[in-house]
């Protein structure tokens, strides 16, 4: 079952985008060199917070001592949260969709995307995933990229990319 983030993840996102005040501007320009140009748009689409925390990603990949890996693993790390940038929520907003979603049935969300207003902004949060997985299929990235933005919250695990690659992936997504 897709579960987000705990909401002490999220609160530890907001003190990162509050005193890192910018991306990383090293990592930042590296990662911007692998992209495509409808990759690049849906990194820039992003809200400052979730940028860094691509560039987090990107970085952590990069530096993995177990590496080298591959563009399309850089890429996947970074943009694996594209999807949240629809929802339009702020940090407060974030909490209170992560919480919703741990209480309530998701049949209930799903039917909110007939919505207006914050209701649809939930609903778009909460499958942020899909959204983004969506969003890179159509800027044609690679299929490693367009899984582990549908699956990063799959707890189910994830057959189709390789272990170790998850392994860095899912490290990278904590840092
Ligand atoms: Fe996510
Ligand atoms: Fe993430």
């Amino acid at each position: 079952m897709l579960q987000l983030g705990s909401p002490f993840h999220l609160v530890k996102r907001f003190f990162v985008s509050v005193f890192a005040f910018r991306a990383d501007t090293k990592t930042e320009f590296q990662l911007l060199e692998l992209l495509n140009e409808e990759e690049k748009k849906l990194y820039l689409s992003q809200p400052r917070i979730d940028r860094i925390h691509s560039v987090r990603n990107a970085k952590c990949v990069l530096s993995d001592p177990s590496g080298p890996f591959q563009p399309s693993h850089v890429i996947a790390a970074a943009l694996h949260d594209v999807g949240k940038a629809e929802s339009n929520l702020g940090i407060l907003g974030r909490v209170s969709a992560t919480t919703l979603q741990k209480i309530l049935p998701m049949d209930i969300i799903r039917s909110w995307c007939r919505k207006d207003g914050l209701r649809k902004r939930i609903h778009s949060y909460c499958i942020h995933s899909e959204l983004g997985a969506e969003l890179l299929a159509k800027a044609g990235s690679a299929p490693i990229v367009v899984s582990w933005a549908l699956q990063h919250h799959n707890e189910e695990g994830n057959t189709e990319i390789p272990q170790d690659v998850l392994a860095v992936l899912k490290r990278a997504d904590r840092s």
